[in-house]
């Protein structure tokens, strides 16, 4: 999960980072009263999950309330990248003398965490990395070992950080790794870290990704969820336990297993070029296990997706026998019109794999309404595509 820069920042300030106050608004009243209560000039920021606000005009200095009202008016209902801004931060305006980068991530290519520094900071890293690849340090972080002061300073001087401010940047970077691990992130950067002319060096930005996989250690992460950007299908499939991604086609995915769904996306993206550009609506793993119960709930979640105008069941048997799954697909049908949602959009079943044969005879013995057997995945997407295209 992404964080907001609020949030990003909050838990900087858990773990002793030095960032400014800030306080958020979701208007531009709020945003006023916030500036009036922080002390002018203010710096009003757009809270959305992507980068690049400052260029895209989301980031904006305001010297007295009136400023402030009016810039967050502006900057309020932007669409950042396809991210439309519902809250601003307001912030104390800070004197900068320098801006500089830095940030912790997981390496995977690697397999370690990795330390990127640099004295070029501010708005366009990207390019740092570019155009000047020796100006960005890239310290590789043993797990184990993790990084206490020594290792900062290694880093800090890997960086060229200026010598009057090693020890506070060195200081600050053991902090963040301190939240890097504690929180059970994945990502932890800092554009800019920058020196104040006081010489005080502060987190002005904060970009944080948790690890959702250690969701289950952290009870207040749930609480960093922001339930009003959630896609309500995705919010239901998760609280079914299902590996969904809503995506904007017509046609219905689902697969046994994370690479078959995969590949299924593609062949029916390619497929649905001849059939009006008909596209997946969605990813869906159901995994391993492919129970009655779990197949109802995918096809629930699916079916709920008015887009949605054909659904492709592509299953490979491995340890999960056709027969089951076969099985599976007739008792979620039975379950589905019994909560009061039986389905009336056809549903294209290609089975391969361990008991095919008695899975595709178990299908056509039940005579499922508009369910078709197809042998092979690519006719399987082609007819998925087409039956998709017709019902548009
Ligand atoms: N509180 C502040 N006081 C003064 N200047 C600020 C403040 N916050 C940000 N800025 C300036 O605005 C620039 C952009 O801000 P910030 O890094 O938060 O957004 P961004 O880099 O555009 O967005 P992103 O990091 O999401 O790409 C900073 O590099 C800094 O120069
Ligand atoms: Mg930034």
């Amino acid at each position: 999960m992404d964080l907001y820069e609020y949030q990003a920042k909050d838990i900087f300030a858990n773990y002793g980072v030095p960032v400014l106050p800030g306080a958020v608004a979701a208007t531009a009243d709020e945003a006023r009263a916030a500036a009036e209560e922080l002390g002018v000039p203010v710096v009003v920021k757009a809270q959305v999950k992507t980068g690049g606000r400052g260029k895209a005009g989301g980031v904006k200095l305001a010297d007295n309330p009136d400023e402030t009202q009016e810039k967050a008016e502006g900057i309020l209902g932007l669409d950042i990248k396809g991210h439309v801004v519902r809250r601003v931060l307001v912030t104390p305006a800070s004197d900068i003398a320098e801006e500089y980068y830095f940030s912790f991530l997981l390496d995977r290519a690697n397999r370690t965490f990795l330390a990127m520094a640099s004295v070029e900071g501010g708005m366009d890293i990207e390019e740092v990395a570019a155009t000047k690849p020796e100006a960005l340090a890239k310290v590789p972080v043993d797990a184990i070992n993790g990084v206490d002061l020594a290792k900062a300073q290694e880093i800090v001087k890997a960086a060229n950080f200026p010598a009057e401010v090693a020890d506070q940047v060195a200081e600050v970077i053991v902090k963040l790794w301190d939240g890097f691990v504690g929180e059970d992130a994945t990502l932890v950067e800092v554009n800019p870290l920058v020196r104040d002319p006081q010489g005080k060096i502060i987190a002005l930005d904060g970009k944080v990704t948790l690890d959702d996989n250690a969701a289950f250690r952290h009870e207040t992460h749930a609480d960093l969820v922001d339930k009003g950007a959630e896609d309500p299908l995705e919010a239901a499939a998760k609280a079914k336990d299902l590996n969904y991604v809503k995506l904007d086609g017509q046609v219905g995915i689902i697969g046994n297993g994370a690479g078959l769904v995969m590949s299924t996306l593609d062949v029916v993206a390619y497929a649905g070029e001849r059939h009006g550009g008909a596209k997946p609506a969605n990813f869906l793993d159901i995994g391993g296990g492919a129970s009655a119960e779990v197949m109802a709930n995918g096809l629930e979640i699916i079916l709920s997706d008015a887009d949605v105008k054909s659904v492709f069941v592509n299953v490979f048997g491995g340890i999960t026998a056709c027969d089951a799954v076969a099985n599976g697909i007739v008792s979620a049908f039975q379950l589905l019109e019994s909560r009061g949602e039986a389905v009336t959009r056809p549903i294209v079943v290609r089975l391969d794999g361990n008991n095919a044969e008695e899975g595709r005879r178990i299908l056509t013995e039940a005579a499922l309404p508009g369910l078709v057997q197809v042998k092979t995945m690519d006719e399987a997407a082609d007819k998925a595509a087409e039956l998709a295209a017709q019902g548009a």
